[in-house]
């Protein structure tokens, strides 16, 4: 679990972040929502300890990070798995190499222990055949594979991803999409992701927290989004009319169902 308290941040008079809370919880995608701007990714970056908040703090299954010596900042940081935008593969690296990385830099296991942990990781985001091609040699979508096996390699507890579907087609997005929320539940971790891809948010969106302009406008989850009458949520949401009129159909189909279930209820008493 990560407790977001009551966190500013500010650059110059410049207010981007204005004393957001939130509780991001194990087994869950945690989504951060909003448009470009809105303080996203500085809000990511204050809690994995990149960008130091004005006040309020960020804790880490109950221990605050601030609070925390080198030594214990430093066990932090290799139980956060980062899946960066675009992957952020390295070039001249295979895509084994790429997985083993984090392995090379962490841990103390022999070098066929290694090879095994990376052949396990790479055959759980289901990519085989692909150790000994580089990142030029791949897809989109299997980049992004790369990049999420290497994320998980040393077992992460936190998991970050910052617009995982960029640059994919809308299937691709989805099957990636599948493959964190499976990860996240198979493993318990506490994913948080940043998207603006409203399939995700409708798919993984466990709890979502929508920023605008640097507050936290609105939280809840991808169920309650359907109902929700905030404006600027809606606005952001269902941009176009047509995503609007689907969301006023489906509002009455599932109040049609709630009653409905209700009825039932009433005959089985
Ligand atoms: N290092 C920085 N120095 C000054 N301003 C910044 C810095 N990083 C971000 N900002 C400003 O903070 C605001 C929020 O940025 P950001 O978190 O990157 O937005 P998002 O990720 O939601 O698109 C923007 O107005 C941006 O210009
Ligand atoms: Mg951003």
């Amino acid at each position: 679990m990560i407790e977001v308290n009551n966190i500013k941040k500010s650059f110059g008079d410049k207010v981007v972040l204005e004393d957001i809370s939130a509780v991001m919880e194990a087994g869950k995608c945690n989504l951060i929502i909003g448009t470009s701007g809105s303080g996203k990714t500085v809000l990511t970056k204050c809690m994995v300890g990149l960008f130091k908040p004005d006040s309020g703090g960020v804790s880490f299954g109950g221990q605050d990070m601030l609070a925390m010596n080198d030594e214990e900042r430093k066990e932090l940081r290799q139980q956060i798995g980062m899946l960066f935008q675009g992957s952020a593969l390295f070039d001249s690296m295979t895509v084994e190499q790429n997985v083993m990385f984090p392995l090379d830099m962490f841990s103390t296991l022999s070098h066929s222990d290694k090879k095994k942990r990376v052949n396990e990781v790479l055959a759980r985001v289901e990519l085989k055949d692909a150790h000994k091609k580089f990142p030029a040699e791949i897809s989109g979508g299997m980049k992004k594979r790369v990049g999420i096996a290497r994320a998980i390699v040393l077992n992460p507890k936190y998991l970050f991803c910052d617009e995982p579907n960029s640059g994919l087609d809308p299937q691709t997005s989805l099957v990636i999409d599948k493959l964190i929320k499976e990860l996240t539940q198979e493993f318990n971790t506490t994913t948080i992701v940043v998207t603006h891809d409203m399939n995700s948010v409708m798919e993984i969106g466990d709890h979502i927290v929508y920023l605008y302009q640097g507050r936290k406008e609105w939280e809840g989850t991808n169920k309650e989004i359907i109902f929700s009458k905030n404006d600027l949520l809606n606005k952001f949401i269902f941009a176009s009319e047509f995503l609007q009129d689907a969301k006023d159909m489906r509002m009455l189909e599932m109040k049609g169902k709630i009653a409905n279930d209700r009825n039932m209820d009433d005959l089985l008493q």
